[in-house]
């Protein structure tokens, strides 16, 4: 199963260390997404969105490119993101973005990741030294199971 990661992950790197838990385990080639090539999109059986959330969305990068795809029919999609409060609803913002290019979605992951962002930073950032260990191997083991699933 060819896979592709395509991230942003620009506050402090959180969103990354998810990527490369979940890159390593389905062998998948990782690319921010300023830097995806729309036309090598086909060639893969399995694309994944990772991003840290900015004001309750993913990167715009990851929006834009999105809006830019053209319909990829037979494909599966996996989204994940880290955000302070690590809630799996942020993900839904590009749920239906992906169902209405013909992409079908087969799994969701989040977890928390430290935000130093605004007044946060007084008090030394909220979710500190998250993603942690705990959350990598949920990543872990999310990956493992989209393997099960997405064959
Ligand atoms: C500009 C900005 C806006 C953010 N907005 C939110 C938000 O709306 N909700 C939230 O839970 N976290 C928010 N965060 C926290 C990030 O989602 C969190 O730190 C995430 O792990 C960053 O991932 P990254 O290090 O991969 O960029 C925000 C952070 C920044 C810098």
């Amino acid at each position: 199963m060819k896979t592709l990661i395509i991230y942003e992950s620009i506050h402090h790197g959180n969103t990354k260390k998810v990527v490369d838990i979940i890159g390593k385990v389905l062998k998948a080639k990782i690319i921010k997404a300023e830097n995806v090539n729309i036309g090598t999109l086909r060639e893969y059986d399995l694309i994944g969105f990772g991003s840290g959330i900015y004001y309750g969305k993913f990167h715009k990068n990851i929006n834009k490119l999105i809006d830019k795809m053209p319909i990829l029919l037979n494909k599966k999609v996996f989204i994940f993101s880290t955000s302070g409060i690590g809630k799996k609803k942020f993900n839904n913002s590009i749920v239906e973005k992906l169902k209405e290019h013909g992409l079908e979605n087969v799994g969701n992951f989040s977890c928390k990741g430290h935000n130093t962002y605004g007044p946060f930073k007084i008090i030394g950032g909220i979710a500190k030294n998250r993603p942690n260990e705990k959350d990598l191997e949920d990543a872990k083991n999310f990956a493992e199971n989209l393997l099960k699933i997405a064959k």
